[in-house]
């Protein structure tokens, strides 16, 4: 179940008469449990309540109900069992369906609702469906349960009105969804005469079967766009007539509204009988975004940017700066007046808008800052100076375009209530401004200079309504002449592989012409290449949330060069943390934020997670440069190199078998060849590849020297695979594969080591804490999907090991998906290692014979088994630690603080090491 469908269901026990026996089940359901562990727990072979009325539901809740009077007395009851702590409980609740009182055990927080209220605090019991709530959803439940009511209704309305879920009548559909939306939050706040008139009218106009409900709506909306003096000719009804005027493009144009079923009226009168006055335009959008869309609907919008994560961008590309000035003014009213001036001309713009929710999050936090200004000024209430057509947007999709607007109207509304007063706010409300500065259309296709001219540049506003006019003709100029814009958002990030055929052909049009490996770029570069373009024709800052993927591997040396050709660089960076918005839903996503200008100035600020968890943990380290790679120092870019950089051992790829499979053989199948021991010996070896040598699984391969050939195609089974490989190899398009036909008994590559080889994995998952590599002994070889050190002095292992070579694996070959994609090339050979002597050869060899020896004892356990983080045995935790400590002392003669640190020394070394030409040095542009 996700939130939506708990508020649903919580709303819905709230709302039942209460039964002190039902209840804790009845609780349990609302939350997500099936019926058969509500079964369990009824019938008490899982309860393990020791509490009067208990029921205890393991690594979850003790509840209990109680007679009246007696719940902070349950309460205590329920936090004193013993049972309550060995069953691992998270929360504790009690009620005797008066009142309710809660804790949350892990955090202490703690509620004491009346019963009939509980469902608004449906939030802080979230985690008990195993949703980790983000803070605004448990602070703002009105956000959820208006998204989960207009579902329902746009659902409902769908399926009586076929048509108007229809590619034509969809921005119908959408922009009577708009209209119901502004109506519920006008009749709340005190935008229409009476609280709650249109919900009331509706219920008392339309008939209980629902039959003119669509006429009684009609007929609202008409009157909504009816000026006084229109009002006198064309005299709607009494009941109609009770609305203001709106226009402002909401009500102008069709009236045309879908047919009601008796389902979707009581869904409407639901929805209006919310508190629609708390709604939060931010979240709210983002939320009903997802309504319009169906495959987003089941996640509810639950992966909208958090303002949080909003703020990660907005307040070091403009917010921070705007606030130090503000208090740098002090009570100054010249100075304060400047500022106040200054963002009055100030746009923001959002190309990939969806619901608005980064530039309501602007518009707000300038105002307040707007506000004080004034407070100290003298000149409370005064009216503000900041135009919410400065807050500009493009959105591609028609339902979160018109939302954006919306949220914006409501927002504005909202901060002349919280700064001017109610009065005043109604005052200037209505009718609204006519307007249209969201665009809706391809931000990749469309001309931002022309969205968002050049400060300077007059453009004359031609559109006469809000709503009405296309949506994708920007009819304003900003009031910003001589301001400055700034530009943000979370465009979204694609994989190439994902990118659909449209999507490919913006980005080439883009690219094309300025790199031939654009198409290995993600989707969100578009988005920093137009950012970048714009900013060299007009003063512009740019910040967008992106995929990681950008700032490592591949990309980097694609896309980097292109932004800072344009003058630009990158003034300042989040470094990769996780999406944690939702972490049902978000599970895998790592983001980072980098913000770009041509006036970047001296102290560019790296903020960083400190353990990669968007906690709040936050460190900030200034620099003069932040590189493409989002590590202080210069703008180098690693490229691939054919020999190690530094003094290390040569890594090669393991045998790349090209073989159809014949060449490879599971244990079993090495019995069914039938040889004798000394054939065994001479045929097979046991082969790794990354999964044979990170979980331990067994396989062989045919190992057939020239010399023995003849030998080898006297045994059938060995003969037949042979041919198999011929045959493949001759069918196949690859001309080299069609040269190996010759020696179809041999791989690619038939290398293997005198006495030891070390091993790396092409790929590891991202969660493991270590790159797993190894020894493998001399009858055992690698296939090509790991890498080979063939007989290389065992200290090199302890440098694979090690925490500081991960970090730069991470960074400069990127990942697959969330595994680490290790690389000799780019990797290995780039590795700049300080120059070891004999003394350090010799410590780094213990240390990887200590890790060897630690992995040892726990035979037969795997890598696998063996590197999970936070559970790693401790004698081999504690061998890395050694090995970490060795090596970095190395570098710096002492542990790194953090591996902002790690890849700041290990750029520096780099930077150092290849400014000297070396002979053995060549780098080389193929691919591995
Ligand atoms: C990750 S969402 C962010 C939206 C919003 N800021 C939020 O947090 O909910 C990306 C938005 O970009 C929009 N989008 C996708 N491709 C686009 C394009 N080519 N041009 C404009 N917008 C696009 C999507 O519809 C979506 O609303």
């Amino acid at each position: 179940m996700n939130a939506v469908e708990i508020e649903a269901a919580v709303s819905d026990l709230a709302s039942q008469p209460f039964d002190g026996e039902e209840f804790p089940f009845a609780f349990l359901a609302a939350f997500g449990n099936k019926k058969t562990t509500i079964d369990r727990l009824r019938k008490g072979n899982t309860n393990a309540s020791d509490v009067p009325n208990g029921v205890l539901q393991r690594n979850n809740i003790h509840v209990a109900t109680c007679q009246p009077g007696a719940v902070s007395e349950t309460l205590n009851a329920l936090r004193a069992s013993p049972k309550t702590t060995t069953a691992k409980a998270k929360f504790i609740l009690a009620t005797d369906g008066r009142t309710l009182e809660a804790e949350d055990l892990v955090s202490g927080e703690t509620i004491a609702p009346d019963y009939r209220n509980f469902a608004d605090h449906f939030g802080f019991f979230l985690p008990l469906a195993g949703i980790s709530t983000i803070k605004e959803i448990k602070d703002n439940p009105i956000d959820v349960r208006a998204t989960g009511r207009l579902n329902k209704l746009y659902v409902e309305l769908l399926k009586d009105n076929p048509d108007w879920a229809t590619e034509e009548r969809r921005h119908d559909m959408n922009h009577f969804m708009a209209r119901l939306i502004f109506c519920f939050f006008a009749e709340d706040t005190g935008i229409f005469k009476e609280t709650g008139l249109f919900t009331r009218t509706v219920d008392q106009m339309s008939e209980r079967d629902a039959a003119n409900t669509h006429e009684v709506i009609g007929t609202i909306f008409h009157a909504m766009n009816l000026s006084a003096t229109q009002r006198n000719a064309d005299k709607p009804p009494a009941w109609a007539d009770a609305f203001p005027y709106v226009n402002g493009g909401l009500f102008s144009g069709s009236i045309d509204v879908p047919r009601f079923s008796r389902m979707a009226r009581t869904f409407l009168l639901h929805s209006g009988q919310l508190n629609w006055r708390e709604i939060n335009p931010d979240i709210f959008g983002s939320m009903i975004q997802a309504v319009a869309d169906e495959g987003e609907r089941g996640a509810l919008g639950m992966h909208y940017t958090s303002v949080p994560n909003i703020l990660k961008v907005l307040n070091p590309l403009l917010l921070d700066e705007l606030r130090e000035q503000l208090n740098a003014a002090g009570d100054n009213p010249r100075i304060l007046l400047n500022l106040r001036r200054r963002m009055a001309k100030t746009r923001v713009f959002d190309p990939a808008c969806g619901s608005g929710n980064f530039l309501v999050i602007a518009y707000k936090q300038m105002r307040q800052i707007e506000a004080e200004i004034n407070q100290r000024r003298g000149e409370p209430g005064l009216k503000t100076e900041i135009p919410l057509t400065n807050f500009r947007g493009i959105e591609l999709l028609s339902f979160p375009a018109e939302i954006a607007r919306l949220a914006l109207i409501i927002a504005e509304y909202q901060c002349d209530v919280q700064y001017r007063g109610q009065r005043q706010a109604l005052a200037e409300f209505l009718p609204l401004n006519a307007m249209n500065w969201i665009t809706c259309g391809n931000a990749l296709r469309l001309d931002w200079l022309s969205l968002c001219p050049p400060t300077g540049n007059q453009v004359k506003m031609v559109a006469n309504d809000l709503f009405h006019t296309p949506l994708d003709q920007p009819e304003i100029d900003f009031d910003n002449e001589g301001g400055e814009t700034y530009i943000c958002g979370n465009p979204p990030y694609l994989g190439s592989t994902w990118q659909s055929e449209e999507q490919k052909a913006d980005l080439k049009a883009i690219f094309n012409a300025r790199s031939k490996s654009w198409k290995s770029l993600d989707y969100v570069a578009g988005w920093f290449m137009k950012a970048a373009d714009y900013g060299t024709k007009t003063d512009a800052a740019s910040a967008f949330v992106s995929t990681n993927s950008i700032c490592q591997g591949q990309q980097v040396p694609i896309l980097w060069p292109l932004i800072f050709d344009t003058g630009h660089e990158i003034q300042f960076a989040h470094t990769s943390f996780k999406w944690a918005n939702l972490a049902s839903h978000n599970a895998g996503v790592t983001v980072a934020i980098v913000g770009i200008s041509r006036n970047a100035g001296t102290t560019r600020r790296l903020y960083s997670e400190a353990n990669g968890q968007s906690d709040g943990n936050l460190q900030i380290k200034v620099a003069d440069n932040i590189n493409a790679y989002l590590v202080p120092g210069p703008n180098v870019i690693v490229e691939r190199a054919s020999k190690p950089l530094s003094a290390l051992s040569e890594m090669s790829f393991g045998n790349k078998p090209v073989d159809g499979g014949h060449l490879l053989l599971s244990k079993n199948e090495t019995n069914k060849l039938g040889l004798s021991t000394q054939q065994r010996t001479r045929f097979l070896r046991r082969i790794y590849g990354s999964a044979e040598f990170i979980r331990g699984l067994e396989r062989y391969c045919l190992w057939i020297e020239d010399k023995h050939l003849d030998e080898a195609m006297g045994i059938e089974p060995i003969r037949q695979r042979i041919e198999g490989v011929r045959a493949i190899r001759l069918a196949s398009r690859d001309k080299s594969a069609n040269e190996m036909a010759t020696r179809a008994h041999q791989m690619r590559e038939m290398n293997i080591s005198q006495n030891w080889t070390i091993t790396v994995p092409r790929t590891s998952s991202e969660s493991r804490p270590l790159l797993p590599s190894g020894l493998i002994d001399s009858r055992s070889t690698v296939t090509s999907e790991a890498f080979a050190l063939f007989d290389a002095p065992l200290w090199n292992m302890a440098i694979i090991a090690s925490r500081i070579h991960l970090v730069w694996i991470a960074t400069v070959c990127g990942k697959m998906k969330t595994d680490f994609r290790y690389s000799n090339t780019l990797g290995w050979n780039t590795f700049p290692v300080p120059l070891l002597t004999e003394q350090n050869k010799i410590d780094l060899t213990r240390c990887a014979e200590n890790i060897l020896l630690a992995r040892e004892a726990h035979f037969p356990a795997t890598i696998a088994d063996l590197y999970v983080a936070d559970s790693m045995p401790e004698n081999l935790r504690r061998a890395h630690e050694q090995n970490d400590e060795v090596l970095e002392r190395i570098y710096i003669g002492r542990r790194f603080r953090n591996d902002t640190e790690r890849l700041e020394k290990l750029f520096d070394l780099y930077t150092k090491m290849t400014a000297v030409p070396s002979p053995t040095r060549n780098t080389r542009k193929t691919a591995q």
